[in-house]
């Protein structure tokens, strides 16, 4: 493998192979979200449903831990003074927060008809929530991305 042990050459920077998986993860969950907002979009609200749920069930389950385990094992105990992760990190609970809500109110107003499924105008709450999540998602991730940068890119 290139790079030393444990390392990965990511065009010309070495990078450790665990924020490889990281950065690789949530840019497969950030295409799996723009999926299911194009399902949404076009009224598959079942696709859409078994997509939100299997990207956020992912999200947490595997890459949030990982994450937070990456940043206590180099940054030490949170809050981590001193470093930007905190801003990363907060945001990131917000975002949690948001996508929990909005898997309640999807269960809660989405109803089924002839095997469809779909969000009557009582539901709106779940297209507001659902719009703020995926805006508050992506701001987690840029931000992830530039404190990547301004880590290992010298
Ligand atoms: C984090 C999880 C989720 C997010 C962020 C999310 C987000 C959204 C958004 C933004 C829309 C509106 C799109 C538009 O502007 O037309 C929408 C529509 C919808 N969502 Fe979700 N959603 C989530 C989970 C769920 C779940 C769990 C269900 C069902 C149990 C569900 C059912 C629906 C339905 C039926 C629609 C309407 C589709 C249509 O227009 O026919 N969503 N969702």
């Amino acid at each position: 493998m290139p790079g030393g042990r444990g390392t990965v050459d990511l065009f010309g920077v070495e990078v450790p192979a665990v924020v490889v998986l990281m950065l690789f993860g949530e840019s497969v969950l950030l295409a799996a979200y723009v999926v299911a907002l194009v399902l949404a979009r076009a009224h598959k609200g079942r696709g859409h449903h078994y997509v939100m749920i299997s990207a956020f069930v992912i999200d947490l389950l595997m890459f949030k831990p990982l994450m937070l385990s990456r940043a206590i094992s180099v940054y030490g105990p949170f809050p981590w003074p001193g470093t930007n992760i905190l801003y990363h990190f907060l945001l990131d609970v917000g975002v949690v927060t948001l996508g929990a809500l909005n898997m309640y109110l999807g269960f809660r107003f989405g109803a089924r008809k002839d095997g469809k499924m779909f969000m009557p105008p009582k539901g709106r709450s779940h297209r507001a929530v659902g719009w703020a999540f995926l805006v508050a998602w992506i701001a987690a991730f840029v931000l992830g991305v530039q404190l990547f940068v301004w880590a290992h890119v010298p």
